[in-house]
């Protein structure tokens, strides 16, 4: 059973075969109509499930639209919609939609959930993020950076901000593709130690820098996140922004950055808190085609999973 969970129980060589085959078939489309069918239908006859128990656009829209391109279906859940919420269990849950579907994309709290639906289903499962990781967003990322400026590997990896679920998997792709990574943020916010060492047993710097100006030195990519996540407390709101507010991306941290440095940030954002809108619409910014390249990485991460 190949299924997606993230990046570092994910083989390097699967992760390259991926990011290579995303690459391929965006380019393949050439540009079509979204709704336009690839020329090949490799999710002919594949019914696929999308359970959200979080709020989405671009994981929603990206894995729908994908199947359908792919021609196969989707069928779009809400958790608090599913007897998921109200008490069946979810390996009992995994057990009865792997009878319906032949591929489960799930967004949840615990990364617990994830890996029970996992082990309990007979179909391919794939994580749409986890209060600890992000793998779908970091495929995105690769592809986005190496069509920019080829590849990541050797290349060094800033993340200023929060040490979250999005920084872990950006830290394991660290590990798995071979590219250097600093984290800047004040020690509360930390991201996991698993992931740095992770990274580090891979062979590649995986390290802290305090002060984001000397951080993004030499950054061949600079990456910013929200400030507090869909699993914060909102109450913790207040006290991030205080935290944080020396670690906003602005025009004169990228000017500290190679001057051919990328901007990355998964999206959604807070113009003006952790990334100002000079940054966002500027000349280092990629997210549009970050956020295009969900669409393309995805295809290919289903397609591995099927193996069709
Ligand atoms: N980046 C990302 O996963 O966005 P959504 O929360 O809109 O899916
Ligand atoms: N770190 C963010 C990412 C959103 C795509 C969150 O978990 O809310």
């Amino acid at each position: 059973m190949k299924h997606f969970l993230d990046i570092h129980t994910t083989a390097k060589a699967d992760l390259r075969t991926i990011i290579d085959q995303a690459l391929a078939m965006k380019i393949a489309r050439n540009n079509r109509p979204k709704g336009a069918p690839d020329d090949d239908q490799p999710l002919a006859g594949r019914m696929v499930a999308l359970i959200f128990e979080k709020p989405s656009t671009r994981t929603r829209v990206s894995f729908d639209v994908g199947v359908r391109q792919m021609g196969g279906s989707t069928m779009v859940l809400s958790g608090s919609e599913m007897q998921l919420g109200h008490g069946e269990t979810i390996a009992d849950t995994a057990r009865v939609l792997s009878r319906y579907v032949d591929l489960i994309m799930i967004r949840t709290f615990e990364e617990a959930t994830l890996l029970e639906m996992a082990e309990y289903a007979t179909v391919p499962v794939i994580n749409g993020l986890t209060n600890r990781t992000h793998p779908c967003q970091i495929m995105a990322d690769v592809m986005t950076f190496e069509e920019h400026r080829g590849p990541i590997a050797g290349r060094k990896v800033v993340w200023v901000g929060d040490g979250n679920n999005v920084c872990a998997s950006v830290i394991h792709g660290a590990g798995q593709f071979g590219y250097d990574f600093t984290f800047s943020g004040p020690p509360p916010l930390d991201p996991e130690r698993e992931a740095l060492e992770f990274a580090r047993a891979q062979g590649v710097r995986a390290e802290i820098v305090r002060d984001p100006a000397q951080a993004v030195e030499g950054a061949d990519l600079v990456i910013a996140d929200t400030w507090v996540s869909m699993h914060d407390p909102q109450s913790a709101k207040e006290r991030r922004h205080n935290q944080l507010r020396g670690y906003q991306v602005n025009e004169s941290l990228m000017a500290k950055a190679r001057p051919d440095s990328l901007f990355m940030h998964c999206l959604p954002a807070h113009r003006e808190d952790e990334v100002t809108s000079a940054v966002m619409d500027g000349p280092h910014s990629v997210i549009w085609d970050e956020a295009e390249n969900r669409l393309h990485a995805q295809k290919a991460v289903m397609r591995w999973c099927l193996g069709v």
